[in-house]
């Protein structure tokens, strides 16, 4: 089965996420590819897409909204996951963090399966105004490999349920 992981980050750590999360499919068994949502080809050519984006001042990443609208009615099609990242804090790891407004609007509209908001990154280093001021109190690195292989399982149990016939009906 093909999987396609694509993703919307600004500074590095979504895309990061993205090939955790190809790699624990890829250990399931799955055929993935990894691509930026700004270069990603459409769902059809897969059996199932996982879609991941940033989150900035409470909105997901624009390529990731874009693809997501852009490809709607294929996303409807077949098994769909998305995933945000992320809390500069171990809140992700302790409790199920729901996905800003947006998110649970583009979820109804590709009738998305599971949903998983994953800690983020933020290295010391970061440019950009606001991103700079913040990384003096808040950088470091809050991705959980544990986590992400957690969900990725959960989506491989979905699939070899045959979850497209379940979800997709309508
Ligand atoms: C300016 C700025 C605003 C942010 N706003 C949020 C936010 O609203 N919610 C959140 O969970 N994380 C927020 N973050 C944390 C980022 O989502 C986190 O650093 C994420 O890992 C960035 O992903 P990227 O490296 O792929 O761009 C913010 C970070 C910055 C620098």
């Amino acid at each position: 089965m093909t999987i396609l992981v694509t993703y919307g980050s600004e500074r590095g750590g979504t895309a990061g996420l993205a090939n955790m999360v190809a790699d624990g499919l890829r250990a399931e068994g799955f055929v993935v590819t990894v691509s930026p949502a700004s270069l990603a080809e459409a769902p059809d050519a897969y059996e199932a897409v996982v879609v991941g984006g940033a989150v900035y001042a409470m909105r997901w990443h624009a390529d990731s909204r874009r693809y997501v609208r852009r490809h709607a009615t294929a996303l409807r099609r077949c098994p769909t996951y998305l995933f945000s990242s992320g809390p500069l804090d171990d809140s992700a790891t302790k409790k199920e963090i729901p996905p800003v407004k947006g998110v649970v609007h583009l979820m109804e509209v590709t009738g998305a399966r599971r949903h998983a908001t994953f800690g983020g990154r933020l290295l010391p280093e970061s440019r950009g105004l606001i991103a700079h001021q913040m990384a003096k109190k808040l950088s470091g690195d809050w991705r959980d490999t544990n986590q992400v292989r957690e969900w990725t399982a959960k989506i491989a149990a979905d699939l070899r349920a045959g979850g497209q016939e379940q979800q997709k009906a309508g």
